[in-house]
């Protein structure tokens, strides 16, 4: 196990009726003037915001509204948000959302108070330093973003999507999470969402580092939680308790808990992430897609570790030919993917003929020569797992 440091203080206010918390959350970490963050409507029509600025209203707190996130979020929402912010003299930001409201959140609060372009933490040319906090009601478990310090936007002119890490100033202060809220998701966005946490967890599981046992028994035992909630959730959408489990897994998914003392790897992710700036699909949906392609590609090359995964998640039994279980988890996964609804190669996301040329020239540009750390893969290897997922 490698040397690490862990630090993560958000508070999560967990369980029925908890929204009913916020104004008295925002006024304890310090919020006087609040920006209210949310996206395309579905807290409008569902009551959502309107429950939650009531609870501002009734601990005196002021705000206003940045409305129109859109998934996938984009730079120019941003320079809208830290623009209103300043005029309005806001010292709070509240998201109410999933992962691309968050995200606008946490570069709002970053962009703030920073006196140049906020693009420059994402591009890695300035650090931040400084930012407002920042208070989440999440209605979707997916990006984990509630509990991460982590922030993931794409600058319009160029189609970029960067993501942006600290290890402290953009966690949220605290995490409001009312499974009940989940219930309104439509089915493909529920099956995006079981995705992305499931993969936030194999970028963690898949490593080389040595004697991660706690790691390793944290990744199996979550992901196995995800499965077995999953099919429940598939069969009765408002069923809370495996609504409940399924938004605990999204948090410590990605909140560092079972990465601790590894090296991560993160390939899939990037490999995903020209897919959704390129062609603007759901991030879990472009992951069903890319990792049973990346597996694939590991079971000829690099196979233990994804025959661990096999025989422990999968129940695949143990054999000496590692590549032959690699390539049954590969198997397993794509069929639970399937029932859930989700694409597992190009064509089924909607993409017939990808442009693969142009997905691993703008890979080269943001991630430079080299991805990943499990493997570290050049970009004709790249290449490669491009030509696989579209099988
Ligand atoms: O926009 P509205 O109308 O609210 O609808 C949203 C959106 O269309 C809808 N939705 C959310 N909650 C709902 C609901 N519909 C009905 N009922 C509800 N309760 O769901 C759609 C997707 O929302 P979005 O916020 O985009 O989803 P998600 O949480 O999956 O976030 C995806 C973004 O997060 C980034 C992704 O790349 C993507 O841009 N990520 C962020 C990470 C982080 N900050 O740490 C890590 C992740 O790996 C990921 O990259
Ligand atoms: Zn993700």
């Amino acid at each position: 196990m490698n040397n690490f440091v862990f630090y993560s203080p958000t508070e999560f206010v967990f369980g029925r009726e908890t929204e009913k918390q916020t104004g008295q959350l925002v006024a304890r970490y310090g919020g006087r003037r609040v920006l209210v963050v949310y996206g395309g409507g579905s807290v409008v029509r569902s009551g959502l915001l309107q429950r939650v600025e009531d609870t501002l209203r009734e601990v005196g707190l002021v705000y206003v509204e940045l409305g129109g996130v859109q998934p996938n979020p984009i730079d120019t929402k941003v320079y809208e948000g830290i623009e209103l912010a300043r005029r309005e003299g806001v010292d709070f930001l509240l998201a109410v959302g999933g992962g691309s409201v968050i995200d606008t959140a946490k570069a709002i609060a970053a962009g703030v108070p920073y006196e140049g372009d906020f693009w420059d933490f994402y591009a890695g040319t300035a650090k931040v330093e400084k930012a407002l906090p920042v208070g989440v009601v999440l209605t979707i478990p997916a990006a984990g973003s509630e509990g991460s310090g982590n922030t993931v936007i794409t600058k319009v002119e160029g189609l970029r999507k960067l993501g942006l890490r600290t290890v402290y100033e953009l966690r949220p202060r605290f995490a409001v999470m009312n499974p009940e809220l989940t219930f309104t998701l439509p089915p493909f966005q529920t099956a995006c969402g079981i995705c992305d946490m499931m993969i936030h967890i194999l970028e963690r599981y898949f490593t080389n580092t040595e004697e991660v046992e706690i790691g390793d028994r944290l990744c199996e035992g979550t992901l196995l939680a995800i499965i077995r909630e999953a099919y429940k959730v598939k069969q009765h959408p408002d069923d809370y308790q495996a609504r409940a489990n399924i938004m605990w897994c999204g948090t410590i998914a990605h909140n560092g808990t079972c990465g601790v003392g590894s090296e991560e790897d993160w390939a899939s992710h990037f490999l995903e992430h020209e897919i959704s700036a390129l062609y603007g699909v759901t991030h879990g949906a472009g992951l069903a897609v890319m990792v049973p392609a990346w597996m694939t590609f590991m079971a000829s090359h690099h196979p233990e570790k994804v025959a661990q995964l096999a025989e422990r998640v999968f129940g695949v039994p143990v054999s000496e030919d590692k590549e032959e279980m690699a390539l049954a988890a590969v198997a397993r996964l794509k069929h639970f993917f399937r029932y859930m609804g989700l694409p597992v190669n190009f064509r089924e996301l909607g993409i017939e003929q990808p442009d693969i040329d142009e997905l691993v020239r703008k890979l080269h540009e943001n991630k430079g020569d080299r991805l990943g750390n499990y493997m570290k893969l050049t970009m004709d290897q790249c290449r490669e797992i491009y030509e696989l997922a579209c099988r």
